[in-house]
């Protein structure tokens, strides 16, 4: 019998502080790093416990809360709203969720969705009420508790942070939630925490750690004691190709063990992969998923939850977001797998436009917000552009001018379909920021229809 860590997803509006708050609890700086500051794929960090420790100081021992768990193992999930089958995916892998909102701007639709997507999985949650540090008059007192640095504003300026903190309560409310402030709390078990913090300066950054363990507590005893043999269940975060390793799968583990030799099943383009494990690789703890400058070290099994690298053959078509599942007998797997796949729904037209991204979290991405602008989609699929993309978009262009075209996110071009395109009138939409590919193209139009 092992205990795992629980996993903690971070959800919530775009830009409310999700990345941010966890760069503080890392001591790191991936926020100030993303393409267009959003964070577009999912990302995963173990955080041990003494680390969680040593941020708490004396505040653990005096709510006398056991430590038996190795760590809290965080999801950092989008907010844009592109992204609901990321969020939801980061929802569901959760075992204990922070909904985090900008205590200045108040409830988003974004958090809304997030808020249901808890509703729906029943997964017990804080809420963190960010950016205390914009909050008219604060006096910022770089990490303390929320409790110290509150005691020590004017009067005037504590009464403008809980004007803004019964704001949430009133909302949470009609959302079917008890709620409040986490030192006013009288029932944990009727009331949701409300934790002001400032991700920027670190205040009420303790108090919110400590409420995750009492929550781990509280609810996850049970649920957190793991089989020494139970088959390892996980998520594909990203495929990569490393030098001396060839191409290799980053996925989280959030389900029992994981040992070298096992053999996995995994979805590819197409079809469901079996593969023999050569090695797991784990990242040293702190580190970002997401984070391409991350150091590994090789391990001989991993116990959920974790994110690891693992080396394979054949992992070369293997699609991001895909289910990884230890096999003892394939087909029954394979199956699981594939009803697992949540269909991407597409209601393909003859006359729309070539869809491409890196990942399934980043098509469906791109695919909601085509439809949501009611552009017609031919094909959607991941991988690089390639000349069949083009060929389809002169066919499109011949009927249909404006939706013959490509549109891709976060793809290189193959040389063959570059070659195809320089030839061509047909225009290629692409880059690294989603929200903006589908912008251009939106101005193009526009400027066509004139
Ligand atoms: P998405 O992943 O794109 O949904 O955004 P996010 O929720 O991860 O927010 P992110 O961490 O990217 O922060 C957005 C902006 O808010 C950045 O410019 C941060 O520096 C800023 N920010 C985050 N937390 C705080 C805070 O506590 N105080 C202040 N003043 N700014 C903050
Ligand atoms: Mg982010
Ligand atoms: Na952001």
């Amino acid at each position: 019998m092992k205990i795992r860590s629980p996993i903690v997803s971070v959800l919530g509006h775009v830009d409310h502080g999700k990345t941010t708050l966890l760069d503080f609890i890392r001591g790191s700086t991936i926020a100030s790093k993303e393409a267009g500051g959003i964070t577009q794929h999912i990302g995963a960090t173990e955080i041990p416990i003494e680390t969680i420790e040593n941020i708490c100081g004396n505040f653990i021992g005096k709510l006398s809360i056991q430590k038996d768990i190795p760590g809290l193992f965080f999801i950092d999930t989008p907010g844009h709203e592109a992204f609901t089958s990321l969020r939801k995916r980061g929802g569901a892998l959760a075992d204990l969720a922070i909904l985090i909102v900008d205590i200045n701007e108040g409830f988003k639709p974004q958090t809304f969705e997030a808020l249901n997507i808890l509703k729906m999985y029943k997964t017990p949650f804080i809420i963190a009420a960010n950016k205390i540090d914009r909050i008219f008059g604060w006096e910022t007192h770089k990490n303390t508790s929320f409790s110290k640095s509150f005691s020590n504003q004017a009067q005037n300026t504590q009464l403008n942070l809980d004007k803004q903190i019964y704001e949430l309560v009133g909302i949470l409310h009609k959302e079917g939630f008890q709620s409040e402030r986490f030192d006013r709390i009288t029932d944990f078990s009727s009331q949701i925490s409300i934790i002001p913090i400032s991700a920027k300066s670190g205040e009420g950054i303790v108090e919110l750690l400590a409420m995750l363990l009492g929550l781990a507590q509280e609810y996850l005893t049970e649920q957190l004691k793991i089989e020494e043999n139970s088959p390892a269940k996980g998520t594909v975060l990203e495929i990569k190709e490393e030098t001396g390793l060839g191409v290799t799968v980053d996925a989280i583990i959030y389900d029992g063990i994981l040992k070298k030799d096992d053999e996995v099943a995994l979805m590819e383009v197409g079809d469901v992969l079996t593969t023999k494990i050569r090695s797991i690789l784990r990242p040293l703890p702190l580190e970002e998923m997401r984070d391409s400058k991350k150091k590994f070290k090789k391990v001989n099994e991993v116990v959920a939850a974790a994110g690891i690298k693992i080396a394979a053959p054949n992992l070369d078509n293997v699609i991001s977001g895909s289910p990884l599942r230890v096999t003892k007998d394939g087909d029954h797997v394979k199956e699981e797998i594939l009803r697992e796949i949540e269909d991407i729904t597409i209601h393909t037209n003859e006359n729309g436009v070539m869809a491409k991204a890196d990942t399934l979290g980043s098509l469906e991405a791109l695919v909601n917000l085509l439809q949501s602008m009611d552009i017609p989609i031919r094909t959607a699929e991941i991988g690089d552009v390639s000349k069949r993309d083009v060929i389809n978009a002169s066919i499109v262009q011949q009927e249909d001018p404006s939706h013959g075209v490509i549109i891709a996110f976060n793809v290189k071009v193959h040389p063959t379909a570059q070659e195809e395109l320089d030839n061509s009138e047909i225009k290629l939409f692409s880059g690294n920021v989603i929200y903006q590919i589908t912008e251009e193209y939106d101005v193009w139009i526009k400027e066509k229809e004139k």
